[in-house]
């Protein structure tokens, strides 16, 4: 099969397996040319395949060399569905991981369901003992009601006033005005269902009956801050009600987790970057090619990997934790920084489709994009067919 890129909606439909295997192994040659740190020895990844939870798998079992356990809801390849790139990212990394000489197992199902949950918890009884931290990095369209079998989803809207700006339509390179409707009581109530922080908290509750959380255990999910530019369609919006949420729980879960297990529930804001979940954020495709733009000028940029890797090198589990008011780690204060939030807004101020695609940061943000879904790269030849028959042999251990 050729395999060429496929994009609808700014939601790429296929992936390819040997792009992907580049797409993480170019991650763990990152961490492997960093600095070793102290860490934790065994962590349970919810949303390990992708974006931040596969940055942070990588960064843990490189930079720690910790035993990894990971959940994901990815598809297997099925007859012309080459399987997404999670899929691949999982295979790839198990692959590359055995170089660790540690143990590293995945689950693939749906991390909201009790059924999940047990399951995951019996194997870290049977792998590990306990484990010592928890990364919660889910990004989910959708969330089942358990009480009512009902199928909830999420909805990226401003609250109150609509929402204009622009876009990129990143298939044909174009960029587009954008106005989104305010969202209504029941699309706010939702999402913050999906995506806000009640799932993470069964997760921990779950762990802690099932006796599988280590004394002095540690758990952190991502919320997202963002400047003036990104206010109306995220912080002041339907998602910045959710990451309310999250953080709320994550401040409940603290106090808990101290008096228990002398243990630490812990947000970490985190910047803005290339993710199967951000690009289908409006707006953000913008935001996110000028920042780049502006940070690379400034010499600060930073990729997936390199973040979570100073966010649990220095933070988590390094002296350097920058905590703001509300208990949260500013891993985003370069994204933050005053100088650099004016350049961006400065340069998203009428930006014309011939100016934002000659940036570099534009450039970069296609790049990522491609890269996620295992195209772009220079070392492989996408005229050649893919041997999907065997490919499609391999399963997540
Ligand atoms: P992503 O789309 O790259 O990864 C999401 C992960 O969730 C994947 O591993 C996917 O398989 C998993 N997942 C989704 N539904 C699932 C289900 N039902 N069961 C099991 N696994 C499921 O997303 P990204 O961007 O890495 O987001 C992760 C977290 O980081 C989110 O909370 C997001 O809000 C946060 N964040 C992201 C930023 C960004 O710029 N991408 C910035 C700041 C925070």
């Amino acid at each position: 099969m050729i395999l060429k890129p496929s994009i609808r909606s700014n939601v790429f439909t296929n992936a390819h397996p040997l792009g992907s295997e580049s797409f993480v192994k170019n991650q763990i040659e990152e961490a492997q040319a960093q600095p070793s740190f102290e860490g934790p020895r065994n962590v349970l990844v919810v949303g390990g395949s992708s974006g931040y939870g596969l940055a942070s798998r990588i960064a843990l079992a490189y930079g720690a060399f910790a035993n990894t356990l990971n959940v994901s809801y990815e598809s297997p390849p099925k007859g012309k569905r080459t399987g997404t790139a999670g899929w691949w990212n999982n295979i790839f990394f198990q692959k590359h991981a055995k170089e660790t000489g540690n143990v590293h197992k995945d689950f693939v199902g749906d991390a909201f369901s009790q059924t999940m949950k047990k399951q995951v918890a019996d194997s870290i009884r049977e792998n590990f003992g306990k484990v010592d931290l928890v990364v919660y990095s889910i990004a989910a369209g959708a969330r089942p009601n358990p009480k009512t079998g009902e199928l909830v989803r999420s909805s990226i809207k401003p609250i109150g006033n609509k929402a204009m700006g622009k876009t990129i339509d990143i298939a044909k390179r174009q960029l587009k005005d954008l106005t989104v409707e305010p969202a209504d009581d029941a699309e706010i109530q939702n999402t913050v269902y999906v995506m806000g922080g009640s799932d993470w908290q069964d997760w921990m509750d779950t762990l802690e009956a099932e006796g599988v959380l280590s004394e002095g255990v540690k758990t952190i999910s991502y919320t997202y801050v963002g400047g003036e530019s990104t206010s109306h369609i995220y912080r002041s919006g339907t998602i910045g009600k959710a990451k309310e949420d999250l953080e709320d729980k994550a401040q409940k879960m603290h106090e808990k987790l101290q008096i228990s297990l002398g243990g630490e529930a812990l947000i970490s804001s985190s910047k803005a970057v290339v993710t199967k979940a951000s690009v289908f954020i409006p707006q953000m495709p913008v935001y996110v090619s000028c920042l780049f733009d502006t940070m690379m000028r400034h010499g600060v940029h930073e990729t997936a990997l390199g973040h979570k890797y100073r966010l649990f090198k220095d933070m988590v589990y390094g002296n350097k934790r920058i905590v703001d008011d509300v208990g949260r780690l500013r891993l985003d204060h370069k994204e933050m920084d005053f100088a650099i939030q004016n350049e961006t807004s400065r340069l998203m101020k009428n930006i014309t489709e011939e100016k934002l695609f000659g940036l570099e940061g534009t450039q970069m943000v296609l790049r990522d994009f491609y890269r996620m879904n295992g195209f772009a790269f220079e070392e492989i030849d996408y005229d050649k067919p893919v041997d999907m028959e065997t490919l499609s042999k391999l399963k997540p251990e």
